[in-house]
């Protein structure tokens, strides 16, 4: 086996131009250790349309061992499958410290990876134009996952009784959950980690957790950043008002100009937005962000504030809106953060803008959902109107159920303090049999992390949570709970 060679990209501030946090997940430090091969197969164009055969690479990672060994002696071995997102996956399955791993040992358990399309090198079409993009969507996404996992129970020589459990965080966490919601005969289980699977056009939910999440730790900080930002609508009100912001915050741009104002109210959002959802990990904190924001000598909040955009942008604050929207109008794959992808999905599905508009709201009136809007339009073109989008986003809702998830055997996880929680199931469901776990004190998908001797106790404690209800709803045999039971000839399948 060649080891890969592992080049673990972190998306730090560069990916707050885009707004698009959900872009920003960090499953990739599960994976240090990776020592397996890409593998690639013949994936479907579309799934939609019988008439297409056109076929594309699509790129998997998987981890055997355990199960080529097992499966002499027990035919029903399940099939461990992490669903990816908007993100390359160039590290493999045989991830030695991650949650997923550890369960999968205990059942032997065939363990694989699958990139997401049009993300890595899991590309399907040419380049990505806008006619080319039509082929990316969550729908999409969930057949390649069936398809996939047909093909690769074929390959491995497993039948139905060898069930399949997925595992997803962030947007693939809604995956998962979609993908178990849709085809409950083909997929057994799943966990779905911070969840987003209620698709919100205007989300001004997410700003409310990041008030409570700061609060949580100093009510001081959360008044500085809110108080801040009122005087900040105010100065906006007038020509004279954001000239003086502009030298305030030494900004990147004139906040002048209506699209590089709004981008720097986004690029606000987006900074601290970030460090309570990485909290505790990525060097991101609500403490280092509040002792900059508290500790200063300033006496006025909004000078408290510029203070700290300052020192932590490296230059000047904000960004350039048009060079922003030349780079996200890149039509081939070589812009390594992938950006238009997820921004191509926000406008044509999942919404999820995070927007700032009333003078209550944390950030104040600074931020409504025209900035998202307008950018759909300007990378995209004219079809992609607010009402347009709005539609688009009713759409998916109707399609998945939003909030109203209706399958069982499903598990949502959310860190307390992570802002996507607002668009995601925070409470089991017994009558459907679904669940939900909040994690004390945690951000975004922490709990697929890489396990870590920093990890906080309650979150040590709810590893293990996961662990068992998990193992209360896979049917396989659990070797590290049962050996005696297992059987020393092969047996005819379970029943389903
Ligand atoms: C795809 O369909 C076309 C037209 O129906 C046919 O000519 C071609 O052989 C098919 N290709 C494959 C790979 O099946
Ligand atoms: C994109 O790919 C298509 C083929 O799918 C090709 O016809 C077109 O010229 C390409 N456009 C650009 C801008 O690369
Ligand atoms: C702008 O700054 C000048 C100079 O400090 C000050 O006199 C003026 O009141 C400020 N204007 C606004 C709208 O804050
Ligand atoms: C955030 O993470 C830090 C560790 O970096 C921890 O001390 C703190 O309790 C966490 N939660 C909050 C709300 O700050
Ligand atoms: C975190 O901060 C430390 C010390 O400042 C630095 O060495 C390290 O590279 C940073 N890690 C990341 C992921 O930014
Ligand atoms: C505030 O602190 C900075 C250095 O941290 C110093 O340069 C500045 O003079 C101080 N301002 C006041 C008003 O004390």
């Amino acid at each position: 086996m060649k080891t890969l060679c592992i080049s673990l990209i972190i998306f730090g501030q560069v990916h707050l131009q885009t707004s698009s946090s959900l872009a920003s997940e960090i499953l990739p430090n599960n994976a240090v250790q990776a020592t397996y091969d890409a593998h690639y197969f013949d994936q479907k164009l579309d799934h939609f349309d019988k008439s297409n055969n056109k076929t594309w690479k699509q790129r998997y990672y998987y981890y055997s061992e355990l199960y080529d060994q097992a499966k002499k002696i027990y035919p029903s071995i399940p099939l461990f499958l992490i669903i990816s997102g908007e993100r390359s996956v160039n590290y493999g399955t045989q991830t030695n410290n991650s949650p997923m791993y550890h369960l999968g040992r205990d059942y032997n358990a065939l363990m694989m990876q699958l990139e997401h399309r049009y993300y890595g090198e899991s590309r399907p079409t040419p380049n990505i134009t806008v006619e080319n993009l039509k082929y990316l969507s969550s729908q999409q996404a969930l057949e390649d996952i069936i398809y996939f996992v047909d093909k690769m129970k074929k390959k491995f020589g497993m039948k139905c009784n060898n069930e399949v459990v997925v595992f997803g965080g962030s947007y693939a966490g809604a995956l998962a959950a979609w993908v178990r919601l849709k085809h409950p005969d083909k997929i057994s289980v799943a966990q779905a980690s911070s969840a987003p699977i209620a698709n919100i056009y205007d989300f001004a939910g997410y700003n409310n957790v990041v008030r409570n999440s700061i609060k949580l730790y100093d009510e001081n900080c959360a008044s500085i950043i809110h108080e801040g930002s009122v005087k900040e609508e105010e100065l906006t009100k007038t020509e004279e008002g954001l000239k003086n912001m502009t030298d305030k915050f030494k900004t990147c741009r004139s906040l002048t100009n209506k699209n590089d104002r709004r981008a720097f109210f986004q690029n606000q959002i987006d900074k601290i937005g970030y460090t309570v959802q990485y909290n505790g990990t990525l060097n991101q904190s609500i403490p280092a962000t509040c002792k900059l924001l508290t500790g200063g000598n300033e006496t006025d909040s909004i000078d408290k504030l510029a203070n700290y955009l300052i020192e932590t942008s490296g230059g000047c604050t904000g960004y350039d809106y048009s060079d922003n929207i030349k780079d996200l109008r890149q039509t081939d794959y070589t812009n390594q953060n992938q950006f238009r992808q997820f921004l191509w999905q926000e406008c044509t599905q999942l919404g999820l803008f995070i927007t700032s508009g009333t003078k209550d709201s944390f950030y104040a009136n600074t931020l409504g959902v025209d900035f998202y809007t307008d950018r759909c339009k300007d990378v995209f073109g004219d079809k992609f109107t607010a009402e347009y989008i709005k539609k688009q986003v009713k759409k998916t809702n109707a399609y998945y159920g939003g909030f109203n998830y209706q399958q069982s055997k499903c598990l949502f996880t959310q860190g307390q303090l992570d802002p996507y929680q607002a668009a995601g199931i925070k409470e089991s469901n017994d009558k459907i049999g679904y669940k939900a776990l909040i994690i004390e004190n945690v951000g975004h998908t922490r709990d697929l992390n890489t396990e870590t001797k920093d990890d906080p106790p309650q979150l040590v404690k709810a590893r293990e949570e996961i662990k068992q209800i998990l193992k209360g709803w896979i049917k396989a045999v659990d070797f590290s709970k049962q050996p005696t039971n297992v059987p020393s000839k092969c047996q005819k399948p379970q029943k389903q």
